[in-house]
């Protein structure tokens, strides 16, 4: 089998990244001190205070969390993480709707988390040279952005691949910290032109490690050990005595973030985890492809790390009702409508914290609750893994495509059409079979296209335990590492 995430050694490098993350006085956070700001130092903090948000500053790699307080400057942390509660009024359902907002982490979007997952093992096992190599970060969007920041935090080069129709905002700010940013034909579900431009690199450059997030377990542990807990605490705060997690609902991308659902689903073994997927892209639910406009899910393919045998349910949903709610949310008449529903307003000062693939994971939500019938002691959670600021080209895009502004006739329609009138079609609660057909799926992409290894692949399903039980565990065995990196430099001191 192999080794998961490889943390093999090579002392003779691991002294130079030494000294070069030395000589820039970078000091590596662990896991737990991102599930748990109180583990980190005071003079990390202290300068945190001084610093902003999305600055490209070293210290930032501490604000990789859940917890940070909503504020663009000098901000530390809240007890619980950012999250908001959709209510009755907006989804039309009586369970309780919980959203995890990833807005508050730098880059505005949660795939810091993962990006630093793949990048740092390498790091400080010495396996990556920040004076020779240049890290790939190859995605649809907020990976290669967290990628590149990460890279740009820890000294190190990267080159950003992403497909040409993504929004405007990405790539203005990508030019700005990646060293090379490079588009691919395509938009959203084009991710094989992607994997050809890294194949592409490296055939023809000596210098470069690619960062699949399809394919890097680092992604998924990630998940499993930050957002999972991030969720964890969420839960156990508002449970009350009579509230139980009935399930977690998230769209997938690279299926790092379902990692958190193997965490929720081990702490309660009732809960179900349900993945989400463009109806127009309906690769989980029908082996479908097609375009859709849910930008940073659904690429025709099954990613490596979906744990696809821990996986309940697949629901698909329409990228039109994705794009009416994610507007309902962000237009003045929207917002006054939901207002008049009797929303109240900390929600609506909240729904902001939405973008596009957020208001997907709402409605996945929403078509979960109404599948199992969930009641209003019924908790089902998700994330919000950027928000509306990711997406104003996009609303200036539809004002101009109807021709004329968004009026409160506009909302009601939406509301109604989109949100309140999501029904059950187009999902599937998985057999032991029909789980089966999704993960032969990845045969294809793995093992024909990308010559991962087929005794992996069946271990991932023959070989259960072993294989992810084994990557669940390997979160401390990583911060030791990070530990030992940070005793090594000095810096912690
Ligand atoms: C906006 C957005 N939503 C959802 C996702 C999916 O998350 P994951 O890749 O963890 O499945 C991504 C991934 O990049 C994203 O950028």
């Amino acid at each position: 089998m192999s080794n998961l995430i490889d943390l093999t050694i090579n002392e003779e490098q691991l002294k130079k990244t030494v000294q070069s993350v030395k000589e820039r006085d970078i000091l590596i956070p662990t896991m737990a001190q991102m599930k748990d700001p109180d583990k980190i130092p005071a003079k990390v903090k202290e300068k945190l205070k001084k610093t902003g948000l999305w600055d490209v500053d070293p210290i930032n790699l501490f604000r990789i969390s859940w917890k940070n307080e909503p504020v663009k400057e000098g901000g530390l942390f809240n007890k619980l993480p950012n999250y908001v509660e959709i209510p009755t009024e907006i989804s039309g359902v009586k369970a309780r709707i919980i959203a995890m907002a990833g807005k508050y982490f730098p880059t505005g979007a949660h795939k810091v988390g993962a990006s630093f997952a793949c990048l740092v093992p390498r790091l400080v096992t010495g396996q990556f040279d920040p004076k020779y190599h240049e890290a790939v970060w190859p995605s649809t969007g907020n990976y290669c952005r967290g990628g590149a920041y990460n890279s740009a935090l820890l000294g190190c080069k990267s080159i950003a691949i992403l497909p040409e129709n993504m929004s405007k905002e990405r790539f203005d700010w990508l030019k700005t910290v990646a060293g090379e940013v490079i588009a691919t034909p395509g938009c959203e579900s084009n991710v094989k032109e992607i994997y050809d431009k890294t194949w592409e690199l490296r055939r023809t450059r000596d210098n470069v490690v690619i960062f699949n997030q399809f394919g890097e377990l680092g992604n998924h542990l990630w998940h499993y050990e930050v957002t999972g807990n991030a969720m964890d605490e969420i839960i156990k705060a508002e449970a009350g005595s009579k509230g139980r997690l009935a399930g977690v609902c998230l769209t997938s991308g690279s299926a790092g973030t379902l990692g958190s659902g193997d965490y929720l689903k081990d702490q309660y073994p009732h809960a179900k985890l349900a993945v989400g997927e463009a109806l127009q892209c309906p690769t989980l639910l029908n082996n479908g492809f097609g375009d859709h406009r849910i930008e940073g899910i659904g690429d025709k393919h099954i990613p490596w790390i979906h744990n696809i045998k821990n996986t309940d349910m697949v629901i698909a949903i329409d990228d039109n009702d994705s794009l009416g709610m994610f507007r309902l949310f962000n237009e003045p008449a929207g917002q006054s409508y939901l207002r008049e529903q009797g929303v109240s307003e900390e929600v609506i000062s909240k729904l902001s914290w939405v973008g596009i693939s957020g208001a997907a994971n709402i409605l996945s939500c929403i078509k979960f609750a109404k599948y199992f019938e969930l009641t209003e002691d019924d908790i089902v959670i998700t994330v919000l893994t950027d928000s509306a600021e990711m997406y104003q080209s996009r609303l200036q895009e539809m004002e101009a495509e109807r021709g004329k502004g968004y009026s409160s006739l506009n909302a009601a329609i939406d509301h109604n059409r989109n949100v309140l009138g999501v029904r059950t079609d187009s999902m599937e609660e998985l057999t032991y079979q029909s789980k089966k057909r999704i993960h032969n799926l990845k045969y294809y992409t793995w093992i024909e296209q990308q010559e991962y290894d087929l005794d992996e692949l069946n271990a991932q399903w023959y070989d259960y335990d072993n294989y992810w039980g084994k990557l669940h565990q390997m979160g401390p065995e990583l911060d030791k590492l990070i530990e030992q990196f940070n005793e090594k430099t000095g810096i912690a001191k």
